[in-house]
């Protein structure tokens, strides 16, 4: 990762090749966030620069050292956002790979927001490939004091950073290379590292404990699944919050197959998963008096003669050794669900105040909200605060109701429920109330789709690559901290 300091020194006098500094869209042109730069920011607005979000305009440098001084867009002044600011330092993260060193005064304008975006944009995912231009190595982060409160902003940046990067590193590693028990065993030594506690439930004690919902889905893949509790307790936490992620190592639909173009993206059906095995140990990284438990509930969904089939009924998990619930299994694509009802029921069953879960679940949740905004399900005050809080920190996010009318359609003949309906309407809205009838009565939760949102397909913007994201991590590193909060 990208290393960052503190620097009060002025930038006239900075240490970095390139030096970044910020303009915002006035009416007349580009207008320096900081005075002190008004002089490159003309220069930059002499060859059309005009503040916008998302520009970068390089120029030569005037400086001892500085080669180079990237003027980067923030927009209108009035419609400025701490998330206006990521996007820029992350674009000009990017703009200025093949840097070693870089100076930045965007951290006038926001220690945080500046250094998250920086570490984020910076990111290049190598396992498979050298990139072109090497990451930046040290961003240089000018601030007015380099006091305690800025020392400690940065560090929880960092950590927060470095938690998000290390889910978009599992997300990103191609689903040959992790499947349940690789992932299982990179969280593990992550986790431990972390100095938390981990159990892994192996494919016989799945079978053992009756988790009938992972063992269905992981059941046509020689590779089998697995069930990852990490669970961080700090002395003295009065509240217990309980994570539980979607793992599918891969969705290729099982017998209900998918069809061939865009399926190698479901290679990213693990990033729920990955976030709240990441999200755990940034928790105990921050030292947040709270005790959080993460869930990974892993499989590869393919077909194959063990596969599971449409018209199957499986048993799910059951809390104290009681029968669990019984689903008819109609499409063999809705298998995130299956393997979550049971993790959602065993995570229930150690009684936490409340329950947070995340998973790439519905392709309707991409039709409805895009590829940019969580959709936000569950009990209604922490499904609204979850939203809030996704917007907050950046990663954007809308609260959705569970409409009673609804949830009678996944009532089955046969067995206590079935896993679809064939009705083409609200597709999320019934993945989320299939979840809910696995949460215990009064206990809070909420269900986090990031189906389009955890992974950008597409180009590169702002300081996201191509590949994971690692949303929704800072929601609930937020969420994390208001219930730490009381
Ligand atoms: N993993 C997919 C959902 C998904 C779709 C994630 C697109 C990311 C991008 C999930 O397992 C799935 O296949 N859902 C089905 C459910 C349907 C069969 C009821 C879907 O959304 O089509
Ligand atoms: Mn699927
Ligand atoms: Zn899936």
């Amino acid at each position: 990762m990208t290393t960052l300091t503190l620097s009060t020194a002025s930038s006239s006098k900075a240490s970095g090749t390139a030096l970044v500094v910020g303009a915002y869209a006035g009416e007349s042109g580009p207008v320096a966030a900081d005075p002190e730069h008004a002089g490159p920011v003309d220069a930059a607005a002499s060859i059309g620069a005009a503040g916008k979000a998302g520009e970068v305009t390089l120029i030569p440098g005037a400086g001892k050292s500085t080669q180079l001084v990237a003027v980067v867009g923030l927009g209108p002044q009035a419609k400025f956002t701490t998330e206006v600011l990521r996007k820029a330092a992350g674009n000009a993260s990017r703009a200025l790979a093949g840097h070693t060193s870089v100076t930045s005064t965007l951290s006038l304008l926001d220690l945080s927001a500046a250094a998250q975006g920086h570490l984020l944009g910076s990111y290049v995912f190598d396992r498979y490939k050298a990139p072109g231009k090497a990451p930046v190595e040290t961003i240089e982060l000018t601030v007015p004091q380099n006091s305690k409160a800025a020392k400690a902003q940065l560090r929880a940046a960092v950590i927060i950073a470095e938690g998000v990067l290390l889910a978009r590193d599992l997300i990103n590693t191609a689903p040959n290379d992790l499947y349940p028990v690789a992932f299982a065993e990179r969280a593990t030594a992550a986790a431990e590292a972390a100095g938390l506690a981990v159990e892994v439930l192996d494919e016989h004690q799945l079978a053992a404990g009756g988790y009938g919902g992972i063992l269905a889905v992981g059941s046509g893949s020689v590779r089998p699944p697995r069930l990852v509790r990490v669970s961080y307790s700090p002395a003295g936490a009065s509240r217990t919050v309980a994570l539980v992620g979607k793992g599918i190592t891969f969705d290729s639909g099982g017998l209900s197959i998918k069809p061939a173009q865009g399926m190698e993206n479901m290679t990213s059906d693990m990033s729920g998963a990955a976030v709240v095995i990441a999200t755990v140990i940034t928790a105990a990284a921050l030292e947040l008096p709270v005790a959080v438990t993460a869930w990974a509930a892993l499989a590869e969904n393919l077909p194959s003669g063990s596969s599971y089939r449409p018209g199957d009924i499986v048993r799910h998990y059951g809390a104290h050794g009681e029968p669990g619930k019984t689903v008819h299994v109609l499409n063999t694509d809705a298998e995130g669900r299956l393997v979550l009802a049971d993790a959602i029921v065993r995570a229930a069953e150690e009684q936490p105040d409340l329950l947070l879960e995340t998973s790439t679940l519905t392709g309707a949740q991409v039709v409805a909200l895009g590829s940019r905004t969580m959709a936000v399900m569950g009990s209604d005050e922490l499904r609204d605060r979850v939203a809030e809080l996704a917007r907050e920190v950046g990663e954007g996010g809308w609260a959705m109701p569970l409409p009673e009318e609804l949830r009678d359609s996944i009532d089955s003949p046969l067995a206590d429920l079935q896993n679809i309906n064939w009705d083409r309407v609200g597709g999320m809205l019934i993945a989320g109330h299939y979840l809910s009838c696995f949460v215990p009565e009064g206990l809070p939760w909420a269900h986090l789709d990031v189906a389009g949102p955890a992974y950008n397909s597409g180009k590169p913007y702002g300081y996201q690559g191509t590949g994971g994201t690692g949303v929704p991590l800072r929601t609930l590193i937020a969420v994390l901290g208001d219930v730490a909060a009381g």
